[in-house]
């Protein structure tokens, strides 16, 4: 067995990446939870590398303020002119002298390699004692990479760019995936002889290879069995295609984990996401950042969550959601829209048009319709009817709105912040809540509703609303005597600002 080796990644993102067309560094942009150079450091991981350079130069502030949060152990080496990969890499190992081992090279534009072929790529490097090995595929259209060049032996012996390369090389469609893995000391000896004599004037990386090679070192070639990991992201056309690439990935994964998902070509689930087995994900539905999906709970169809975590046999239909928890079986939607700390408890409900943020809604309770909750504690099995907001804001501050368990406010309640509504308690309709209702109690806060008989007849005469109001009188002139004794809903009993039958009747 070989020494283990002290490790050492440098991930190269100095570059503008132009025909990405962006004022966004190329490898910031984001593929499904991660950017292009989060992928790279995070397929690195697993080396254990001692250092982690990223060199830096497009966008550098950008990138090192990325990097801060992503990778805080990673140091960025500025290389304030790209002047070839070659050149990225030696300035990174000239600010780190003591550097010895392996060094382990990735362009910050392959995010689809898998921590296993970097680790694979690495084995086979040290066990080999190898100078330099650089990983390769066999690809369908090799434009615009370079290409290895191997002996009549099949040794390899040198890289190839596309726009340096003649018509038999260019014809070779065995790739270089610009990821490496060197003998830290040779390495160093040769990059500071690295010419620049080439079509694009730059010190290319990938002459390293000849020369260790007429220096009798030994190279190798190791070949990635998955050619897809292989590919760069050059314009944001190749992103899309990356996109895709992933998801399918993303997705075959968690279906072989148990999970179901009616339409994969619709469902698009960042890497950083967690399902549980039985959880089923229905078409056009994107899971994003740290969400995590519960066993047995449906999301979907339409629907965005992102930072959410859905609790066991909750369903979650057609709504968005942004740093909100659903707990176990409650149910979301179809279109709400649950933002930052909106938390519901078990078998809770938000039904549709519901906006929800920054609100505890207890175990069992409903806000089933067309409603704002904003700064908002409701306790257990409570009602909350139909077209209330939680007024939180007067004008300056923020309020919070008690309500608590067992409660049944009215429909086209204002809930003025702060207040609260005990337990038990129920609120009349369209009332406007600007006093603490004690448990138990029913709050009535609206005008006293008068009706002005005959006003239709005497100030619209000859309308059809007069005409029908006619009819009405003269028919029920006619039948009263059948109506008599009839409930009649709505009248002495609830005209007047007391609370009627009809009053909180929107479960
Ligand atoms: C490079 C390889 C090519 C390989 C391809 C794989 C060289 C000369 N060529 O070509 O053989 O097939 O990758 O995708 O290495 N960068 C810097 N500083 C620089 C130049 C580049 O940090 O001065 C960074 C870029 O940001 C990028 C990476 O190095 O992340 C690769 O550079 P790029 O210009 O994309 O190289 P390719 O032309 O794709
Ligand atoms: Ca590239």
């Amino acid at each position: 067995m070989p020494e283990p080796q002290t490790r050492t990644v440098v991930v190269l993102a100095a570059g503008e990446g132009k025909r990405m067309k962006s004022s966004l560094p190329k490898v910031l942009h984001p593929l499904l939870g991660r950017t292009l150079v989060g992928h790279v450091l995070n397929a690195a991981d697993p080396l254990g590398a001692a250092r982690t350079l990223v060199v830096v130069g497009h966008g550098a502030d950008q990138v090192r303020a990325h990097l801060a949060g992503i990778a805080p152990e990673a140091t960025a080496v500025h290389q304030a002119e790209q002047l070839g990969t070659g050149h990225a890499v030696r300035i990174a190992l000239e600010a780190a002298p003591e550097v010895t081992g392996t060094v382990v090279v990735l362009n910050g534009d392959v995010p689809l390699l898998r921590p296993e072929t970097v680790g694979e790529l690495v084995a086979a490097h040290e066990s080999e004692g190898a100078a330099a090995t650089v990983l390769a595929a066999q690809v369908p259209d090799p434009t615009g990479l370079g290409r290895i060049v191997r002996d009549a032996a099949g040794r390899l012996e040198q890289i190839v760019e596309q726009r340096d390369a003649t018509a038999a090389q260019l014809a070779l469609r065995e790739i270089n995936a610009g990821i490496y893995a060197f003998d830290a000391a040779r390495l160093r000896d040769v990059l500071g002889k690295l010419s620049t004599d080439n079509d694009q004037g730059e010190e290319y990386l990938t002459d390293v290879f000849k020369m260790l090679v007429s220096a009798g070192e030994p190279v190798g070639v190791h070949l990635a069995a998955d050619h897809s990991e292989t590919l760069g992201c050059n314009d944001r056309v190749e992103l899309a295609a990356l996109r895709r690439l992933l998801r399918d990935r993303v997705n075959e994964r968690w279906m072989r984990a148990g999970v179901s998902l009616l339409d994969p070509e619709t469902t698009w689930i960042d890497v950083t996401v967690a399902l549980d087995r039985d959880a089923v994900v229905d078409q056009n539905t994107q899971l994003r950042g740290g969400s995590v999906i519960g066993s047995g709970a449906v999301v979907g169809p339409d629907v965005t969550l992102i930072d959410t975590v859905v609790g066991p046999g909750a369903t979650v239909l057609r709504s968005h959601a942004v740093g909100a928890e659903v707990g176990p079986g409650a149910s979301v939607g179809p279109y709400a829209y649950l933002r930052p700390d909106a938390r519901l408890a078990e078998r809770a409900k938000v039904g549709t048009f519901v906006e929800v943020k920054n609100s505890e809604i207890g175990a069992g309770s409903k806000v089933p319709h067309l409603t704002y909750v904003g700064d908002a504690t409701i306790g257990e099995q409570s009602n909350i009817g139909a077209a209330s907001v939680f007024v939180n804001y007067d004008g300056v501050r923020k309020h919070r709105t008690v309500i608590g368990s067992h409660a049944r406010t009215g429909a086209d309640n204002m809930f003025v912040a702060p207040v609260e509504v005990g337990d038990g308690a129920y609120t009349a309709a369209g009332s406007v809540i600007i006093e603490n209702v004690p448990a138990g109690a029913m709050g009535v806060a609206r005008a006293r509703q008068r009706n002005i008989e005959g006003w239709v007849l005497k100030r619209r005469a000859g309308t059809a609303a007069a005409e029908a109001a006619e009819r009405a009188q003269g028919a029920s002139a006619g039948t009263s005597s059948a109506s008599e004794g009839e409930p009649i809903h709505g009248t002495a009993e609830s005209v007047g600002g007391r609370p009627g039958a009809g009053d909180t009747a929107t479960e």
